[in-house]
């Protein structure tokens, strides 16, 4: 006895066999259709006979094992049609068509004729089930292409939305390398880009994924790589393609390579890198459309890379502006030279190390403490230069103005909307903790982090700067005088920040004239807004 199958049959198939077998249960005919485990799919019932289902189906088990969509008799009169209905070479269901009764032909030849007369109709329907088939699969074909080119739009898309130019060129590319392999199925993606190592320009691996095995043996695989590459290029090909599918390889590797593909990175006026993929696993072999994705991905970290370099070049400018504005206030005071970049240096060596501990600190505040550092004397630019540069004891009135700077600079930097976030720090970097310092007096927690950083850094480079009224002191007795200083002038948790983190190692940068290395490293985007203030 047949059980009913869950039908497996597409939508479009399902609809066309019942209203075949509405059409042809409407002559009087008996349709019914099993699937290829032989479970039975549709019965179609013409209402004048009852087909013989044991014989019906032992037909449909001869048809189905031909394995053909040729339509087979049966019957003295032929009046049985069977036949397999093929999606390309797979059978997706077996028919038997019972005209029987259905046919009213009065002679034998009459009756064949009628069984001709249904052939032809049923041959249509298999013609037409066929085609179906073939329309679904060029619209899956279709559907899949769509979809990938989608998943590629939105692969260029995140890639240009996520251009910050703040972030560092590995990072960006990596996050390339990452989103192309969910993409395109492949063993490994890298890409090289050429870096200043040691005064020598070096292709340096910067970012990938998965595994590139182009050689073991040959350090400079990457750079005869590239060298192949950019004749390709010369002869006008868009990529380096190479692999053993249709031809020997044209270049000789030495790795696991089956296939590869590599494309280049443009910069202004040269290549500046390159983006290399190998062994494409779930095709045989990289095609036109992956030259194209590739192509369009390397452009994007071409831009990137070119936007980053000039990017970092208006940061330099940036820095390079305030240190020379900060250090022509510092020079009125000969005893103060470089005392800016020093305090800017040791308030960023402070913040970094607070960030450590305590993981309440992002980089880019880290990079806003820096800069409080190095604009927390920029008010002195409103003091008078007598009051500067006196040499003794000041009047309470000069004090007074002394006092002021603090102020003044705060005053100044509010004025740029982009400074904002670095006032607090400006404002706040001579108030004590036991609340007895100045501009406001205030203590405790009220004062802001950044204050209380610019404060320890100040203390620290005065003291162990020399001064018109004394030597300088040496490292350890300004970090014996900031212990002192501790709940005091200076905040404890902080100030004990800063005396156990590596001061020697801090001195010695310090006196080695090494903050250069150290200053401007890994701008935040804090940068890109200042930056952008400074262009207009
Ligand atoms: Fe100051």
């Amino acid at each position: 006895m047949l059980k009913t199958a869950g039908n497996r049959l597409s939508y479009i198939q399902s609809k066309l066999l019942k209203d075949f077998g509405h059409d042809v249960a409407a002559f009087g005919a008996n349709l019914i259709v099993y699937d290829p485990q032989f479970n039975l799919l549709f019965n179609f019932d013409g209402g004048k006979f009852i087909s013989d289902y044991e014989s019906a189906s032992a037909f449909a088990k001869h048809v189905l094992d031909c394995v053909s969509d040729r339509i087979q008799t049966f019957g003295k009169f032929e009046q049985i049609l069977c036949a397999n209905l093929m999606a390309g070479k797979r059978i997706d269901a077996v028919l038997v068509l019972d005209c029987g009764q259905a046919m009213q032909a009065d002679t034998d030849k009459g009756q064949i004729k009628v069984s001709r007369y249904m052939q032809q109709i049923l041959k249509m329907f298999i013609a037409t089930f066929g085609e179906t088939h073939k329309n679904q699969q060029q619209m899956e074909l279709v559907s899949n292409e769509l979809s990938q080119t989608y998943e590629e739009l939105m692969l260029l898309y995140k890639m240009s939305t996520n251009m910050k130019v703040t972030q560092s060129d590995s990072s960006y590319l990596q996050m390339a390398c990452d989103n192309l392999t969910e993409l395109v199925n492949v063993e490994g993606i890298a890409i090289f880009l050429e870096k200043r190592v040691n005064d020598t320009k070096n292709l340096v691996l910067t970012a990938g994924t998965g595994l590139i095995a182009i050689d073991h043996k040959h350090s400079n695989m990457h750079e005869i790589l590239l060298e192949r590459l950019l004749a390709e290029l010369r002869s006008g090909c868009d990529a380096l393609l190479d692999s053993e599918v249709d031809a020997p390889f044209k270049y000789e590797w030495f790795g696991r390579v089956k296939n590869i593909i590599a494309v280049p990175l443009h910069g202004k006026d040269r290549i500046i890198g390159m983006m290399v993929a190998t062994n494409r696993l779930d095709k045989t072999d990289f095609d036109s459309i992956d030259v194209k994705l590739f192509n369009s991905v390397a452009n994007e970290c071409a831009v990137f890379i070119e936007n980053e370099s000039l990017f970092r070049e208006l940061k330099e400018l940036l820095i390079g502006s305030l240190k020379a504005l900060t250090s022509s206030i510092d020079a009125k005071d000969q005893y103060t030279r470089g005392h800016s970049e020093r305090v800017a240096f040791v308030s960023k060596w402070i913040a970094e190390r607070y960030a450590q501990i305590t993981g309440e600190m992002t980089a880019e505040q880290t990079q806003k403490i820096y800069l409080a550092g190095l604009l927390h004397d920029i008010g002195k630019i409103g003091v008078p230069e007598s009051v500067l540069g006196k040499q003794g004891k000041l009047t309470e009135a000069e004090y007074e103005q002394m006092k002021a700077h603090p102020a003044i600079g705060a005053g100044i930097l509010s004025e740029i909307r982009q400074m904002v976030d670095v006032v607090p720090g400006v404002l706040c970097h001579h108030e004590w903790y036991n609340g007895k310092g100045y501009p406001r007096g205030l203590g405790g927690d009220d004062i802001p982090l950044a204050g209380k950083i610019v404060m320890i850094a100040d203390s620290f480079d005065a003291m162990t700067s020399k001064r018109t009224y004394r030597e300088a002191l040496g490292v350890e007795a300004a970090i014996r005088e900031i212990e002192k200083g501790l709940g005091g002038q200076f905040d404890p948790e902080i100030g004990s920040i800063f005396i156990n983190s590596d001061v020697d190692k801090l001195w010695e940068i310090l006196q080695g004239g090494r903050i250069e290395n150290y200053s401007s490293d890994n701008f935040s985007e804090y940068g890109t807004i200042a930056i952008g203030a400074l262009l207009r």
